[in-house]
């Protein structure tokens, strides 16, 4: 089944604990850091991803949009994130920093821009729980989806086949009604949205349309 994670980044800031009530029955609430230099976008560290953990039972899928993440990621699983996605095109040692999560006790997961390709990494995904393909530009919600993306996405399916591996899939970035299907058709299943969840009347029936849709 499709698991579809509300990214809090199109929540409201002030009321958290509030929002992660309002989306419950998502397989994870996706947590966007930035630190103002890997992307041009500042959100929120440790301290928040801590009270968060306290006030939901939902899992915290925690993507961190920041530089040097060998030296940032296990401080997150600490903060009680139950899955940390690093961005490859910043790590120092991918496999060491994926092996250190995994020892802290969350899922590791790497994530890719746009313009990086996955074929390099094929030896690395045995490290990890998730690989994630950004559809948009990391920095901000909101954005048109990248259809461009879409082979990529269809590539690293068939590379996960081909080693048998249990990795989870995940798009992030302009997920939406209107393309979620296409995204699933090419092997996604894990959806992150954001404007798409809390730019709704009702977030938790928003989450449960698009596990439909994706699911179909
Ligand atoms: C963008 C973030 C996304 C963002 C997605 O850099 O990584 O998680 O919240 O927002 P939407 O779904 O609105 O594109
Ligand atoms: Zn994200």
């Amino acid at each position: 089944m499709a698991q579809i994670n509300p990214s809090i980044l199109s929540a409201d800031f002030s009321r958290l604990a509030e929002e992660a009530k309002a989306v419950e029955g998502a397989d994870w609430l996706h947590v966007d850091v930035m630190d103002n230099h890997f992307v041009p976008n500042l959100t929120l560290g440790t301290p928040v991803v801590e009270s968060l953990a306290r006030a939901t039972d939902i899992p915290l899928d925690c993507h961190l949009m920041i530089e040097e993440p060998d030296r940032w990621a296990p401080q997150y699983v600490e903060a009680g994130a139950g899955s940390v996605t690093f961005h490859v095109e910043a790590a120092a040692a991918p496999v060491r920093l994926a092996r250190e999560i995994r020892a802290k006790g969350a899922r590791a997961s790497m994530a890719l821009k746009p313009a990086t390709p996955v074929e390099p990494y094929e030896d690395l995904l045995p490290e990890l729980d998730m690989l994630l393909i950004m559809t948009v530009e990391p920095g901000f919600g909101g954005q048109a989806f990248l259809d461009i993306m879409l082979p990529k996405i269809r590539r690293t399916r068939e590379l996960i086949a081909k080693h048998g591996l249990e990795l989870w899939l995940q798009v992030d970035g302009g997920v939406s009604a209107t393309t979620i299907e296409r995204c699933a058709e090419a092997g996604a299943d894990v959806f992150v949205a954001g404007s798409a969840v809390y730019g709704t009347d009702d977030p938790a029936a928003a989450v449960r349309m698009l596990r439909n849709q994706a699911d179909e």
